[in-house]
């Protein structure tokens, strides 16, 4: 595991990505739904586990699930897990949140 830079500061971080509006990432193979919410970030896999839909299409309820556009399945930020563990759980991925810029360790 690595930490990749995606912002070169805390400042871009805040002022590109708008509150609870998931963004599509791409680190090399990797697709990435990151969305900003309550002052942090968090980043999983953007892939939903119930058919393939991409997340970053999706939109943030109000207690921080992702919502697939799809089916509608709810996806926890933290964890996540869907809330009635009707498929599997997404992969999640650290951010680190410094004045240099946002990580994600991938
Ligand atoms: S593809 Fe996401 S809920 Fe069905």
């Amino acid at each position: 595991m690595g930490w990749i830079k995606i912002f070169s500061k805390h400042a871009d971080a805040e002022e590109l990505l708008s509150e609870n509006k998931p963004q599509l990432v791409v680190i090399g193979e990797k697709r990435i739904c990151l969305v900003k919410r309550n002052k942090r970030f968090y980043a999983v896999s953007n892939k939903c586990t119930h058919n393939g839909e991409s997340l970053s299409k999706g939109i943030v309820n109000s207690v921080g699930e992702i919502v697939c556009p799809w089916h509608g399945y709810q996806f926890d930020l933290q964890t996540g897990r869907e809330y009635r563990e009707r498929s599997a759980d997404l992969e999640i991925y650290p951010v680190r949140d410094e004045e240099d810029g946002l990580y994600i360790a991938i």
